[in-house]
């Protein structure tokens, strides 16, 4: 890479071979969006061409209206003439004596086209849904895919998920099919998952349960509604006539965290996403015939969705999805898995890059990486030497560092500097891509100047794989995205500045969204968890800042009953556990007498966020009960210092 200043431009090498390395393409773009996303949808294969691009009734816009596609066909069918032989995927058990499961594009069709008659003969139809509960290995993606060519509309609920988390997501779609398995492997151990999934489906509309035979383990099984994936898929055909699908007939609902403790459906729709995907790992992955792409996350997630399955292969490349941790069962399993399946592009979030840069350089010593070309960072701001560690240690100083900013709600991802342009700047996530329109306002709704933080708005026309609302609460999608600078003007919750190259930094959160892990969790949806212990009255959480996971959660909870600490902390943790599962478990509990709180009632979490980082409180006088503070303070003291000694 070559340095200028305090900025990273590509090789000349990288650049000639790279699909975007001229800058004309943003004043194309600029000039008008709507035409260059018409001219980007044309490398799609649309069974019936669109008479309209762009509608835009606020809060609501549509793209290619009247156009049909089925995005199974593009990512299968469309590749098969060039790549039959060429592989598509390549699972990576976590146990390191079982042998990994490869795919050829061909073979992926073949299991693709079985599921999807499976589905079918269980009475799936288009614009059904269907719920998804799996862990990563083959069977999820070819899950999503079979519901894709059928045009059933799959949620895929992340399998370290709760039951009741599940439940309250089974019951919000109303699915009537599940998908899930016996169990998986993580970190050496068993998780049956059929139970849990036996327990979410409980009050729910799910009438069967479709199991794929992952772990053997020995699972409860009820003949009239339980059926092996594998059986199911035996006598099926291996043909499958893809779906005809409006461009803007629903694909598929994502749940995420918002400011509430519900989590919202978010919707995604056939056209729009099926075009922005393939565009956008096209020129930020660069993807060409022989990459081999490992995108980290789990499909559970949008970027597992998105950059695990769905654009590498519209792309025609190869995907490799790993079941188990990254350290498991040796800290350098990730680097491991890196060289062995020789992964040209490496996307993975900032957690996972300072966790494995705390396990120590020696590590990395052994690895060359040569065949690794493109780095990439999700999910949260990167600090500065978490990115010089990346780029150094694991780039070896020659892969461009793509720091892509993008939400559930944003299909894909929106905000990054392009491989083959760049530039790149430590802990910077770059320039909007073209055809992206961005802006960063003040609480006037003015924009700010160079280096001024303010919000992260976009602007129409939006993009083609941006939600189009949330399922069945169209209040909640005005409230969230349009109430605070009007309908024309989506609000992105993200506080962020810009330099003087125009280059965006994202500051973090500006709602109640906590990014533990990467992982969007709410500080309602925890603090209603922990309500639902029976001695706990109230209790606020705010986040923290910690040294791998980027911010952890905190709960200070006010209890029904004199009852021993210890004894309330562990309840509440097994709630959470309960409710929403371990993902965001509490780094710390502390039971209090009250919570700080204005006069009209509301918990002032501010103040207890600046108990913790040592700021300065600010003024109490707005606090019905300022003398709480200083208890609290005390108490903190108390148990930090316990803890320590
Ligand atoms: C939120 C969205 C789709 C990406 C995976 C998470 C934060 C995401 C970055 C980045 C700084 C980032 C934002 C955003 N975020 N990428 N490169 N730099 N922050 O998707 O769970 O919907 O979360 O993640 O706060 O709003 P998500």
């Amino acid at each position: 890479m070559i340095k200028k200043d305090n900025l990273y431009f590509p090789p000349e090498k990288f650049k000639k071979s790279a699909w975007i390395n001229k800058k004309g393409i943003y004043q194309e773009a600029e000039k008008d969006p709507i035409k260059f996303w018409e001219k980007i949808a044309k490398e799609a294969y649309w069974k019936k061409p669109w008479n309209l691009a762009f509608e835009h009734k606020a809060p609501y816009f549509k793209w290619f209206l009247g156009g049909q596609i089925n995005l199974a066909e593009n990512c299968l069918d469309k590749n098969l003439e060039k790549k039959k032989d060429k592989i598509a995927l390549i699972w990576e058990p976590e146990p390191v004596e079982e042998q990994p499961r490869i795919f050829t594009y061909k073979e992926l069709l073949k299991e693709v086209n079985k599921a999807a008659n499976a589905l079918k003969k269980l009475g799936v139809k288009k614009g059904d849904r269907v719920g998804i509960y799996l862990p990563m290995i083959p069977e999820v993606i070819i899950s999503m895919l079979a519901c894709a060519r059928i045009g059933a509309v799959h949620t895929v609920v992340f399998s370290a998920f709760s039951p009741q988390a599940l439940k309250v997501r089974l019951q919000d779609t109303e699915a009537r099919i599940l998908i899930t398995a016996d169990g998986y492997f993580r970190r050496g151990q068993i998780i049956n998952l059929k139970s849990n999934a036996d327990e979410a489906t409980k009050e729910t509309k799910v009438e069967k349960v479709v199991v794929v035979k992952r772990t053997k383990n020995e699972v409860v099984w009820n003949p009239e509604i339980n059926f092996w994936f594998e059986d199911l898929l035996k006598n099926e055909k291996e043909v499958c006539e893809p779906e005809a699908m409006d461009s803007e007939d629903l694909l598929f609902i994502l749940y995420t965290s918002g400011s509430t403790g519900k989590p919202k459906g978010i919707l995604h729709t056939c056209g729009g996403y099926t075009v922005q995907s393939k565009f956008t790992g096209k020129i930020i992955f660069d993807l060409h015939d022989n990459d081999i792409i490992w995108c980290t996350s789990d499909a559970g997630w949008i970027t597992g969705h998105t950059y695990a399955i769905y654009s590498p292969l519209l792309n025609g490349a190869t995907t490799v999805i790993f079941e188990g941790a990254p350290d498991w069962p040796t800290p350098e399993r990730w680097a491991q898995i890196i060289e062995e399946h020789k992964v040209t592009i490496f996307y993975t979030a900032p957690t996972a890059i300072r966790m494995f840069e705390k396990y120590g350089a020696e590590i990395i010593k052994k690895y060359k990486f040569s065949t690794l070309r493109l780095l990439g960072s999700v999910g949260e701001p990167i600090d500065e030497s978490a990115w010089n560690w990346y780029f150094a240690e694991v780039g070896k100083g020659k892969c461009p560092l793509v720091d892509t900013w993008w939400q559930t709600e944003t299909g894909g991802i929106l905000i990054t500097s392009l491989p083959g342009i760049g530039p790149f700047k430590p802990s910077f996530t770059g320039l909007p891509l073209p055809g992206v329109k961005i802006d960063i306002l003040d609480d006037e709704g003015k924009s700010c100047p160079v280096n001024k933080e303010g919000n992260l708005v976009i602007l129409p026309p939006f993009t083609p794989g941006m939600l189009r609302g949330v399922y069945k609460n169209p209040e909640k999608y005005l409230e969230t995205y349009w109430a605070k600078y009007g309908t024309n003007t989506y609000f992105t919750s993200d506080g962020a500045f810009r330099d003087e190259g125009g280059l965006v930094r994202i500051v973090g959160r500006v709602d109640d969204v906590l990014k533990v892990a990467g992982h969007r969790v709410s500080t309602g949806e925890l603090e209603n968890a922990a309500a639902k212990h029976p001695d706990i009255i109230e209790s606020a959480v705010v986040g923290i800042p910690d040294e791998i996971k980027g911010e952890v959660p905190i709960i200070f909870a006010v209890s029904r009953k004199e009852k021993p600490e210890e004894e309330l902390k562990k309840g509440i943790i097994d709630q959470i556990k309960k409710e929403i599962g371990p993902i965001a478990l509490p780094k710390e509990v502390y039971i209090v007498e009250d919570l700080p709180k204005t006069r009209s009632g509301k918990i002032m979490r501010r103040i207890l966020k600046r108990l913790f980082t040592g700021e300065e409180l600010g003024d109490l006088s707005t606090l019905s009960n300022p003398e709480i503070v200083e208890k609290i303070k005390g108490k903190m003291q108390n148990l930090n210092g316990k803890n320590k000694s």
